[in-house]
């Protein structure tokens, strides 16, 4: 199967089983669940699900048949990932008008909407996350949402978005710019490489691949963002595109120009690949992947 083959597979299985684990739009809350699904359906490329789902299969044969704890756990980790999409267009923070080729969702749903859609989303990942009668064990499942819930609070995303916007407008050097992708990005694509892992029941030492691995192209993965913010076209994107300069924004193109940022995202993927240098032809998606995430064109 060719990447595109299978990031298209993973991406239907992905949606239904999403459409399938959230609530419907219906009685008194329906406007609000109308909301949460409007940015949960407006075409994401679910790429942190299926690097969960890719994660576990470059550990273990599932011959397509996931079972249900692991796409529960796809499905949280793409209601986090939208939330912190919502909040991060909102006018106090990014001020975007428009996501995944759609208006945002506090220019449909007005602010206070908004707020509560991406909370209500963040929220439900963890109910999600905590569904009794799964076929994990307690131990396992709380691995799981601790290492998700630290990679989203104060020390993974939500802290690397604080320092995001606070350093807007400032002269930024290398370490401190690394240091906001990787946690504003990177931390939640690195827990989901390691979800997968952990559900596929990895051993400690491919457990520690995949963190390296993760930590690797979650860092390409905000550099390539950088570059598309540059590169590319509102169209293209689904979203703003040169919105960073006009921002001020602390980007790897703002500090290193456009050749050198490519060289660097490339040298993160090469660096993700050496660390599956001692899985085998199972992880043949996860390393696709890798590759996919800097030639990537939204
Ligand atoms: C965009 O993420 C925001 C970043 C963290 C860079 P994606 O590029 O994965 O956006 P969707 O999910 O496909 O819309
Ligand atoms: C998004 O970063 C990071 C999170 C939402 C956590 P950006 O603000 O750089 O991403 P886009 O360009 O709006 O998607
Ligand atoms: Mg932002
Ligand atoms: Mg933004």
């Amino acid at each position: 199967m060719d990447i595109k083959q299978y990031l298209e597979a993973r991406r239907k299985q992905v949606d239904a089983a999403l459409d399938l684990f959230l609530p419907e739009a219906k009685g008194v809350l329906a406007e609000h669940i109308k909301a949460m699904r409007y940015s949960l359906f407006a075409g994401g490329k679910r790429v942190r699900p299926i690097l969960c789902l890719a994660a576990a299969e470059a550990v273990q044969d599932y011959d397509n048949e996931f079972p249900h704890v692991l796409l529960l756990t796809a499905c949280a980790l793409e209601c986090i990932h939208t939330y912190s999409l919502i909040h991060d267009d909102l006018p106090a923070m990014d001020d975007d008008h428009l996501r995944r080729g759609k208006p945002t969702n506090h220019m449909v749903f007005g602010e206070a909407g908004a707020i509560l859609a991406g909370d209500s989303l963040l929220t439900y990942a963890f109910e999600l996350l905590s569904r009794e009668g799964l076929e994990t064990s307690a131990t396992e499942r709380l691995r799981i949402i601790s290492l998700i819930s630290k990679a989203v609070g104060p020390e993974g995303m939500v802290g690397g978005q604080f320092l995001d916007l606070t350093h807007e407008g400032k002269e930024v050097g290398y370490d401190m710019l690394r240091e906001i992708h990787s946690r504003k990005t990177g931390a939640l694509i690195t827990a989901s490489v390691q979800a997968g892992g952990v559900l596929g029941k990895c051993t400690a030492e491919q457990l520690h691949a995949l963190t390296r691995y993760g930590t690797q192209i979650g860092l390409a993965f905000q550099i390539v963002d950088d570059l598309l913010n540059v590169e590319g076209t509102q169209e293209q994107l689904g979203k703003a595109a040169g919105s960073d300069a006009a921002r001020n924004k602390a980007t790897y193109p703002a500090l290193f120009g456009l050749d050198k940022t490519r060289k660097k995202a490339q040298e993160a993927v090469d660096e993700a690949l050496a660390a599956l240098e001692g899985f085998d032809e199972r992880a043949t998606m996860l390393r696709k992947l890798a590759q996919y995430i800097v030639t990537r064109k939204r």
